[in-house]
């Protein structure tokens, strides 16, 4: 497994600190995306699943494929029941195991910014997606704030402490998505932003839910001194502006690209 392979690992603790909001961003991005049922869709950088299944509930597919490095987050994507028919592989966005034109739609969802090769996976999606189908992503707006963890990149970053940033944050913004898809040449491109409230019951729902060991993120809090733990709780707690019932609750947005296989 490469480095990037492993960058999460486990399903349920992903649920816990991401999937719930990727859900969210997703239900208003297929409604954008805005495509017919009956489609053969492929689902790049699946990770556990959780867009996946929602993709099913919302855009009755005619069949999904949906490919991860991670092994751990496959085996979970394939416990929900929402994703039964999902037929879930190992495999990297920069290097797809599929002939050209095999699908009618591939989507990229929150996966961009972890890949070394943006433009590659582009390219690749757009080779397995026939004539006139649809290759789109969505991504958190990293460099602009608009990740759920955003409150952790800053405070760790206000102490001196290395940004768990995705490795590749810069393809998240608008205009870069729109560019990639340009250059793939892909047509029909469009692009929106797409927010979300992202909600904890309490402090402690927060902490607890973006502490959880997985991803660059939860290794690294897990791997400070009690001390540095200690002062990155405490900061986030004056940061974070709690409502009069005890809540956290503040705006996420991610950016969204979509565009058509030319017919040649
Ligand atoms: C933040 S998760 C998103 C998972 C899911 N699509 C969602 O919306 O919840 C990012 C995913 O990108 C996957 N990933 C990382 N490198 C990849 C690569 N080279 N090819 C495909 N997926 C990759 C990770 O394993 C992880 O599951």
């Amino acid at each position: 497994m490469s480095k990037a392979d492993k960058l999460f690992t486990d399903g349920e603790a992903y649920e816990r600190l991401m999937g719930r909001w990727s859900r969210l961003v997703g239900e208003t991005f297929l409604d954008w995306l805005d495509v017919p049922n009956g489609l053969r869709w492929l689902d790049v950088g699946c990770g556990n699943g959780a867009f996946t299944e929602e993709l099913i509930a919302r855009c009755a597919p005619g069949t999904v494929t949906a490919i991860d490095p991670s092994d751990d987050q496959l085996a979970y994507a394939r416990t929900r029941l929402g994703a039964k028919t999902a037929n879930f592989q190992v495999g990297d966005a920069q290097k797809l195991p599929f002939g050209d034109g095999s699908f009618d739609v591939a989507i990229m969802a929150l996966a961009i910014s972890f890949l070394s090769n943006p433009d590659k996976a582009v390219a690749e999606m757009a080779r397995v997606v026939r004539p006139n189908g649809w290759v789109a992503t969505y991504m958190w707006d990293i460099p602009g704030g608009g990740a759920p963890t955003d409150p952790i990149y800053v405070t760790l970053e206000s102490m001196g402490i290395t940004s768990v940033r995705p490795a590749n944050p810069d393809v998240s913004r608008r205009e870069a998505m729109q560019d990639l898809w340009e250059k793939a040449g892909l047509e029909s491109i469009d692009t929106r932003v797409i927010r979300i409230p992202v909600a904890y019951f309490d402090f402690d729902d927060f902490w607890d839910s973006n502490t959880v060991l997985i991803g660059p993120q939860g290794r690294l809090i897990a791997g400070m001194s009690m001390s540095e733990r200690e002062q990155l709780r405490m900061d986030l707690r004056d940061r974070l502006s709690t409502a009069s019932d005890g809540r956290i609750v503040y705006e996420s947005f991610a950016n969204a690209v979509k565009g058509r296989v030319p017919v040649r």
